[in-house]
This record gives C-alpha cells, sequence and structure tokens, in this order.
C-alpha cells in the first residue's frame, strides 16, 4: 500500500484495528465487545450508526425515499458513544436513544437506508475517523472490505440460518415475546438478501479476511480463535 493511499483513509499506523464482519446473528457484537474488553480497545458497533439514523428518520418523520434528506441528517448528525454502567450509551443530536434502537419499527427500515450510498458515505468517514483516535475493534458488514481496508486482522463470522435465528430469538424474547422463531428466521433471511443484494458494499468477506464458522463455537471459543490471529500476526 502506499502512504497517500493509507493517509486518504486517516489511519495512523500506530492504532491497531480488528475488522469484524458477518450476517445478522452471526455473533459479531458479543465476540466483538469481548474481545475488546480483553484487549483494553475501543469498540464499535457500525450497525447502531445505520439503526440511529433510521431512529432520527422515524423520529423527523422522514419517508426512505427521500434520498436527499436522509443522506443530509447522516452527514449533519452528532453522534457520540459514551461509557456507562449499563454499557455505551449511544447518543445521537444529544438524544440518548440506546433502548430504542432495536425497537420493531428501526428493524423494519434500517436495511433500506442503510442501502443509500451517501448516507453510507457519511457513515464511513465517522466511522474512520473514530478508528483514527484509538486502537479498535470494528463489526458491521463491510469494515474489512471498505471501512477498515488496512485493518491488522480480518475476521468474517458466518453460522447457518437456523443457528442464527435460534439466538436472534434469545435475544429478542424480551423486546417481542409473541416472536415465533419461524418469523424470526423470515425476517433474518428477509434481512440477509437485502443486505447482500446492496450494491456499494455487499456482505462479503475480504481477500485477507478469516473465516470463522461459529455454528458449534460458542462465543468465548470464537474470541479465542481471534485473539490468536492478533498474537500471531
Ligand atoms: O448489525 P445490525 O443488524 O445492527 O445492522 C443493522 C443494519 O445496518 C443491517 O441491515 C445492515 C446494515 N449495516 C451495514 O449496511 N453496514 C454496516 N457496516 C453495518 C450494518
Amino acid at each position: 500500500m502506499c502512504k497517500d493511499e493509507r493517509a486518504s483513509y486517516k489511519l495512523k499506523p500506530m492504532h491497531k484495528q480488528i475488522a469484524i464482519d458477518g450476517p445478522v446473528a452471526s455473533g459479531k457484537t458479543a465476540v466483538g465487545k469481548l474481545l475488546s474488553e480483553k484487549l483494553g480497545w475501543r469498540f464499535l458497533d457500525t450497525g447502531l450508526m445505520y439503526r440511529a439514523i433510521t431512529w432520527l428518520a422515524l423520529d423527523e418523520k422522514i419517508d426512505v425515499s427521500n434520498h436527499e434528506k436522509l443522506v443530509t441528517i447522516a452527514m449533519n448528525s452528532q453522534i457520540q458513544l459514551i461509557p456507562s454502567d449499563r454499557g455505551d450509551r449511544f447518543i445521537i443530536n444529544e438524544n440518548d436513544i440506546t433502548d430504542s434502537l432495536r425497537n420493531r419499527d428501526v428493524e423494519r427500515s434500517v436495511s433500506l437506508i442503510s442501502q443509500i450510498s451517501g448516507v453510507r458515505a457519511a457513515l464511513i468517514t465517522k466511522q474512520q475517523e473514530i478508528a483514527n483516535s484509538d486502537s479498535i475493534v470494528m463489526v458491521g458488514r463491510d469494515i474489512g472490505i471498505r471501512v477498515l481496508k488496512y485493518a491488522d486482522v480480518k475476521v468474517f463470522l458466518t453460522a447457518s440460518p437456523d443457528v442464527r435465528a435460534k439466538r436472534r430469538m434469545a435475544q429478542t424474547f424480551e423486546a417481542n415475546p409473541k416472536a415465533t422463531l419461524q418469523m424470526v428466521k423470515s425476517d433474518l433471511e428477509r434481512r440477509d438478501l437485502i443486505d447482500s443484494q446492496n450494491e456499494e458494499s455487499p456482505l462479503l468477506p475480504a481477500d485477507d479476511s478469516v473465516i470463522i464458522n461459529t455454528d458449534k463455537m460458542e462465543i468465548d471459543e470464537v474470541v479465542e480463535a481471534i485473539m490468536k490471529l492478533v498474537v500471531t500476526e
């Protein structure tokens, strides 16, 4: 890689980066968070940024077809992550929306809003700026192929739809006790389809990603497998 190219991504070599990508409920967030705690690095779940813009769009009653307005709010929003006893709080334009990011309305619209090129560009710039300030574990869909192209370690997590549906079911039970496994699985497959059709950032491992199938692995085992990549690289 040439120096200019690295500079254009605003990356400082002294900060370490781990990129973790994968489909819905592949375990990215749980694994990434634990990994960041073990390493003492910053953690960023980029899905929450797309969710936050979706929350803002719903709050301001902006239609998902109004791309111009959505790009404007993505560019102008102030996103902050503030540590607290209850985990990181996600603040957008001074509203703490942490507890609303996984609600059903956000869940329904986020895949569509995250397809919009200008929204992606605005959020990717913010993600690269965050990575520029500290060593980081960043999780998402396009971290290895686009956001942190020069990450020290890139991992792509996979798991079968059945295993992912069971995991997601356990996570969503509190928010939606009436959800059935079949409902969760269909919703997950619908989102997989939209995410895989994302023209700009299709859900794909980077050429230099290590692919880990987590079907038969506990979170700790996945973290251990990634830790080995960190220490040996
Ligand atoms: O990981 P998640 O379910 O919280 O992600 C929410 C949505 O955001 C999902 O539809 C995919 C999209 N997303 C994306 O397009 N790029 C990312 N880096 C992270 C998430």
